[in-house]
C-alpha cells in the first residue's frame, strides 16, 4: 500500500512542530517546504534522523522546491508574517493572502487533488478567499482553528474540575477572534455527564474568556512570536481524520453555502473530516443568542474580505 504524503508549507515553529507531531503518529510521508530552504532542509533532516528512535517508518525531507510535493494527499499551509509594530491588519492580511494563494497554487498545480488545511491567520478569511481565488470545491479546503480554541476550552475546564482533559467534550464555533469565538459550554459534558452537573454555572464565564483570549494569552507570555504546540497538535489530528478517512466531528473552518443562513464566508464548525476533506457540515440547533453571535461573526470575516480584496 502506498504510503500517504502530507506537504506542509512554512518550516517555522508551527509548521515544524506539526511536522514532529505527525511524524509521532506514522502516518505520512512528510515534506516541509520553506522559501529559507536552509531552516526546511535542516529541520527536514533533523526530524528524518530521529526516526530510527522514534520508530517512524517513512521519509522526511526539507526543500524551498514546490515540485518536490507532487503527489501530496494533503497540504498544510503555515506560511506568513506575524504582525510587527506598526503594521496595519489590513497590511497583513494582504501579504499573508498572497503568501497563502501562492503556496496552495503551487502545491495544486502538482498536487490537484489534495486536501488543504490552513493554519495561517486571519485563518477563516484566508479559507474563503483562497477557495474563491483557486475556484475549489469547499469539500477540498478548510481552516484549523477550532480544533485549536477548542481544545484550549478542554483544558481550562479539566483544571477547574480536576478531570483528565481527554475526557472533556467541548467545543468552540465562531471566527478564530477573541471577539467572535463562540465556546459551547451549554453543550459541554464529562464523558456524557452534563457540565452544569459537575461546575457551577457562575465558573464559565471566567472560562469562556480565558479561552477567547487564550492565543492573546500565549503571545504574551513568550513575548516573541504565538502558540505552535496546541495548533500542531491541532492540525496533526485534523490531518489523522483525513488520511485514514476516520469521520471524526471536528470543529473546523469551513466555507458555507448556506448552512445556518449563512453564506460567502469561511467560521468554524462542526464538520465530518475524512477521505474526502469536509464531509459534511453539521447543522446543531443554536439558541437565538448564538446564531447572533454567528452571524456577527460571518459579519467580520465578510468586511475584512470585502476591504481587502
Ligand atoms: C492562536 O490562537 C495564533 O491563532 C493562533 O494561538
Amino acid at each position: 500500500m502506498r504510503r500517504h504524503k502530507v506537504s506542509i508549507i512554512g518550516a517555522g515553529m508551527v509548521g515544524s512542530t506539526t511536522a514532529h507531531c505527525l511524524a509521532g503518529k506514522d502516518i505520512a510521508d512528510i515534506l516541509l517546504v520553506d522559501i529559507k530552504d536552509g531552516l526546511s532542509t535542516g529541520k527536514g533532516l533533523d526530524l528524518f534522523e530521529a526516526s530510527p528512535i522514534s520508530e517512524f517508518h517513512g521519509h522526511i525531507e526539507g526543500t524551498g522546491d514546490y515540485a518536490l510535493s507532487r503527489g501530496s494527499d494533503l497540504v498544510v499551509v503555515t506560511a506568513g508574517i506575524p504582525r510587527k509594530p506598526g503594521m496595519s491588519r489590513k497590511e497583513l492580511i494582504g501579504i499573508n493572502c498572497e503568501i497563502v494563494v501562492n503556496a496552495v497554487s503551487e502545491c495544486l498545480k502538482y498536487s490537484p487533488d489534495a486536501k488543504v488545511i490552513i493554519v495561517t491567520n486571519p485563518v477563516d478569511v484566508l479559507v474563503e478567499v483562497v477557495r474563491r481565488t483557486l475556484s475549489l470545491p469547499r469539500n477540498q479546503i478548510m481552516g484549523m482553528s477550532g480544533m485549536l480554541d477548542s481544545s484550549r476550552l478542554r483544558t481550562f475546564i479539566a483544571v477547574e474540575l480536576n478531570i483528565a482533559p481527554h475526557d472533556i467534550n467541548a467545543m468552540v464555533i465562531g471566527a478564530h477572534t477573541a471577539e467572535n469565538m463562540i465556546p459551547m459550554l451549554r453543550l459541554a459534558n464529562v464523558n456524557s455527564v452534563p457540565l452544569k452537573e459537575l461546575l457551577p454555572q457562575e465558573k464559565w464565564p471566567e472560562i469562556v474568556k480565558r479561552t477567547k483570549n487564550a492565543g492573546a494569552e500565549i503571545v504574551s507570555l513568550l513575548e516573541i512570536g504565538s502558540a505552535y504546540y496546541a495548533p500542531a497538535e491541532a492540525t496533526a489530528e485534523m490531518v489523522d481524520a483525513i488520511l485514514r478517512d476516520k469521520k471524526r466531528v471536528m470543529p473546523c473552518s469551513v466555507c458555507l453555502e448556506g448552512e445556518y443562513g449563512l453564506s460567502d464566508c469561511a467560521l468554524g464548525l462542526p464538520v465530518i473530516l475524512g477521505k474526502e476533506g469536509v464531509e459534511k457540515v453539521l447543522e446543531i440547533e443554536l439558541t437565538d443568542e448564538e446564531n447572533q453571535e454567528l452571524a456577527k461573526g460571518a459579519q467580520f470575516v465578510k468586511e475584512m474580505i470585502r476591504e481587502n480584496f
